[in-house]
C-alpha cells in the first residue's frame, strides 16, 4: 500500500495542495509557509484529529483558513485492490469520509476510522507515525502500553509460568488464573504473594517462639521394656491378691470350721451323756419267756380244766333243782327257794334228802367255782409275768437300738471331729506378710508408672519439638519460596523481564534503524517504572533529556520502525531543519533506504535541492505547493 496524493484546501495556513507523493517526498517552506497545516491536514484526514484539536476530533483552534468557509484534507491511498480516499471536511466541526475510486460519496466517520483502524492496532499508534515526537511524547505508561501493543500484546499468564520453577509455579497457580497480562498481571500476583510472604513470616516467627520455649524434661528411656517391667509387676500384684483373697478365705473358712467343731464336740459329749444315762438291765433269757409262756398255757390248761369241771357240776347241779322241783309238794316249801312242797312228810323227807344232796352239791359247785377262780387267778398272774417279760425284753430291744444309733452318731460325729481338727491344724498362711508384700509391689508400680508417664511426655514433647522443626523447616521453605516469588513479580523482576522481552523486539526494531544514521541506541531503563534511555557508548541518558535535533532522529527512527511493524503507509516528519547540514542528508538517506513512505517538511537549507531516485520535492510558498 502506497499513498498516492496529499491534498488540503482552505486547511488553516493552506490555499491549495495538491501533491503526488514518491517513496520521499520533501517539502521545504520557509517558517509559516504552512508546513505544520499540511502534516496536521495528513493527520486529520486519517485519524480525524490534529494537533490543534482534541484527541476526539473536537475543535481547539480554528482549522478552517480565515476567509474560506470551509476546509478539506484528503489522503489517497493506493490498496493492492483498490484505491481508497480517507478525508474530512471542515465546516465547522469536523465531517470525515473515506470511499472507494470513482465513488466519492460522502461516508460517516465511523466507516474512515474503520480502515484506519484495518492498519494500526491503536488510533493512538497513528499518531506517533504521523508525528515525530508522537511516540516521545507520551507519558512513558502509555509508551508501554504502546510498545506491548506492537508487540502483539503483554506477557500474559502462560509467559509469567513458564518463568517460574515448578514449586513457584505450583505455589501461585490460582494466582495466575486470572485474565489480567503484562504489568497488571504481575502486580496482582505481587500482591498476594506479598500478602502470603507476611502470612508465612508471622508464622516463622511463631514457629521460632515455640522452640524457644520447647524443653525436653526428661532423658530418652527405653519405653518398652519399662512397660515390660510394669506389667510383670502387675501381674505379680494380681497373684499376690489372689493369694491374700486365698488366705481371707481359709481364715474365714477356719472360723466356720472351729464353730463347726465347738458344735460337734458339744453334741459328741450330749450323745456320751446320753449313752451313759440309757438303762443298763439285761433283757429276759429266751428259756425264762419260754416258761412263762409254758406256765401260762399250763394255767390256762387248769383254768379250761376247772370251768369244764364246773360246767358239769353246774348241769348236776341244775338236773338236781328240777328233779327235786318236780317231786316237792306245791305247799310244801323248798328248803333250796323256800317254795312249800304240797305232798307231806314224804315228800318233805325226800326234799330233805335232796335238799341236803342239793346243799351238798351247791356247795362243791361252790368250791369248784373257788377252784376256777384260783386257776383264773393263776392264768392271770402267769399272763401278766409273762407280759412282763415280753415288755422288758422289748424295753430291751428299743434301748438296743437306741444306743446302736447313738454310737453311730458319735462315730460319725468323731469322724467330722477329727477332719475338722485334721482342717485347723492346716498351715493358715502369713496373711500380713503378704499385705507387706503387696504394698511394696503397689509403690513400686506407682513409681514406675510415674517414670513411665514422664518418659512418655517426654517423648510428646521431643515429638513435639520435631513436629515444630519439621513445620519451621517448612515455613522457612515457604518464606523463601515467597521471597524469591515476590522479587520474582516485583517491579524490577519477572515485569521488567517481560517487558525487555516483550518489546525487545519493537526496540530491536527501533534500533536496527537508528543505527542507519546515528550512533544511538535506545533501551529500556532497568528501573522500577518504565523509561526509555538512549545509549551513546559509555553514556545512557533518558529520552526527555535529548536535545531537540536527537529527539527527532530518535523520534524517525521510532516511526519508521512501527511503519514497519505495522505496515502503516507513510511517516510524516515535520520540522526536519531542526537537523543541521550533516545531520538531514543522512536523515533523508536513511528514509529513501528505508522501504517506508516519507513525508518531510523543512524549512530550505542552503538553497540546495536534493535529488535521489524516489525523492520529490516540493516547494510550499503562502499556502501553495509546487514541485521542484
Ligand atoms: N485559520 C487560519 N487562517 C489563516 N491563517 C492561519 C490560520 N491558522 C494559522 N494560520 C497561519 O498560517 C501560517 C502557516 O503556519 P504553519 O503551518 O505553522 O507554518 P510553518 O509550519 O511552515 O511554519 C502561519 O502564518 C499562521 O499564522
Ligand atoms: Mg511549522
Amino acid at each position: 500500500m502506497r499513498i498516492e496524493r496529499i491534498s488540503a484546501h482552505g486547511f488553516r495556513g493552506l490555499k491549495d495542495v495538491d501533491i503526488t507523493l514518491d517513496n520521499l517526498t520533501l517539502v521545504l517552506g520557509a517558517n509559516g509557509s504552512g508546513k505544520s497545516s499540511l502534516a496536521g491536514a495528513v493527520q486529520m484526514a486519517l485519524t480525524g484529529h490534529c494537533r490543534w484539536t482534541t484527541s476526539d476530533g473536537k475543535l481547539a483552534k480554528p482549522l478552517v483558513r480565515y476567509g474560506h468557509t470551509q476546509a478539506t484534507c484528503e489522503v489517497v491511498l493506493d490498496t493492492d485492490d483498490r484505491t481508497v480516499v480517507c478525508g474530512r471536511e471542515i465546516i465547522t466541526g469536523v465531517r470525515p469520509y473515506c470511499s472507494a475510486p470513482g465513488r466519492l460519496d460522502m461516508l460517516v466517520a465511523v466507516e474512515a476510522e474503520a480502515y484506519i483502524r484495518q492498519l494500526v492496532p491503536g488510533i493512538e499508534l497513528a499518531d506517533c507515525l504521523l508525528s515525530s515526537e508522537g511516540f516521545i511524547d507520551l507519558p512513558p505508561k502509555q509508551q508501554q502500553a504502546t510498545l506491548f501493543s506492537l508487540a502483539g500484546g503483554e506477557a500474559d499468564a502462560q509467559w509469567f509460568a513458564s518463568q517460574l520453577t515448578e514449586e513457584e509455579r505450583e505455589a501461585v497457580r490460582d494466582e495466575l488464573a486470572t485474565r489480567l497480562v503484562g504489568a497488571a498481571l504481575a502486580e496482582s500476583v505481587h500482591a498476594s504473594v506479598y500478602a502470603r510472604r507476611t502470612t508465612a513470616r508471622r508464622r516463622l516467627k511463631e514457629l521460632e517462639a515455640q522452640l524457644a520455649v520447647v524443653v525436653e524434661t526428661a532423658p530418652a528411656v527405653n519405653i518398652t521394656e519399662m512397660e515390660t517391667a510394669l506389667a510383670s509387676a502387675r501381674a505379680e500384684l494380681a497373684d499376690l491378691q489372689v493369694r491374700i483373697g486365698r488366705v481371707q478365705e481359709r481364715t474365714r473358712h477356719r472360723e466356720q470350721t472351729q464353730e463347726r467343731l465347738a458344735r460337734a464336740e458339744a453334741d459328741e459329749a450330749a450323745i456320751r451323756q446320753a449313752l451313759e444315762q440309757l438303762p443298763t438291765t439285761e433283757p429276759p433269757t429266751k428259756a425264762a419267756v419260754t416258761k412263762a409262756r409254758k406256765a401260762v398255757e399250763a394255767a390256762q390248761a387248769r383254768l379250761d380244766e376247772a370251768e369244764r369241771v364246773l360246767t358239769t357240776a353246774y348241769g348236776e347241779l341244775a338236773a338236781m333243782k328240777a328233779t327235786l322241783e318236780s317231786r316237792a309238794p306245791a305247799d310244801s316249801t323248798c328248803p333250796l327257794d323256800g317254795v312249800l312242797c304240797p305232798r307231806g312228810d314224804e315228800l318233805v323227807a325226800l326234799a330233805d334228802k335232796l335238799a341236803s344232796e342239793c346243799a351238798a352239791l351247791t356247795e362243791m359247785v361252790a368250791q369248784r367255782e373257788a377252784e376256777r377262780d384260783e386257776a383264773r387267778q393263776t392264768v392271770q398272774e402267769a399272763q401278766n409275768a409273762l407280759s412282763q417279760l415280753l415288755d422288758s425284753q422289748q424295753a430291751a430291744e428299743q434301748t438296743a437300738l437306741r444306743r446302736q444309733e447313738l454310737e453311730e452318731r458319735l462315730e460319725s460325729l468323731e469322724q467330722e471331729i477329727e477332719a475338722l481338727r485334721g482342717d485347723l491344724r492346716e498351715e493358715s498362711g502369713d496373711i500380713a506378710a503378704l499385705t507387706v508384700h503387696r504394698d511394696m509391689v503397689l509403690t513400686a508400680i506407682a513409681e514406675q508408672e510415674a517414670v513411665i508417664r514422664t518418659a512418655y511426655a517426654a517423648q510428646q514433647a521431643r515429638k513435639h519439638r520435631e513436629e515444630t522443626e519439621r513445620m519451621l523447616a517448612q515455613a522457612r521453605q515457604e518464606v523463601a519460596l515467597l521471597d524469591s516469588l515476590v522479587n520474582k513479580f516485583g517491579p524490577a523482576g519477572l515485569p521488567a523481564q517481560a517487558m525487555t522481552t516483550t518489546v525487545g523486539q519493537v526496540i530491536d526494531a527501533i534500533n536496527d534503524v537508528l543505527k542507519t544514521f546515528t550512533g544511538f541506541q535506545l533501551a529500556i531503563d532497568p528501573g522500577v517504572d518504565f523509561s526509555l534511555t538512549v545509549v551513546r557508548g559509555d553514556e545512557t541518558t533518558p529520552i526527555r533529556l535529548l536535545s531537540e535535533s536527537e529527539r527527532l532522529r530518535v523520534g524517525v527512527a521510532i516511526q519508521v520502525a512501527f511503519a514497519k511493524l505495522t505496515g502503516f503507509p507513510m511517516v510524516v516528519v515535520d520540522a526536519a531543519d531542526r537537523l543541521d547540514a550533516a545531520n538531514r542528508p543522512q536523515l533523508l538517506a536513511m528514509l529513501l533506504r528505508s522501504g517506508v513512505q516519507a513525508l518531510v517538511l523543512a524549512t530550505p537549507g542552503n538553497g540546495h535541492t536534493p535529488r535521489a531516485p524516489g525523492l520529490v520535492v516540493y516547494q510550499l510558498d503562502d499556502g501553495t505547493a509546487t514541485e521542484v
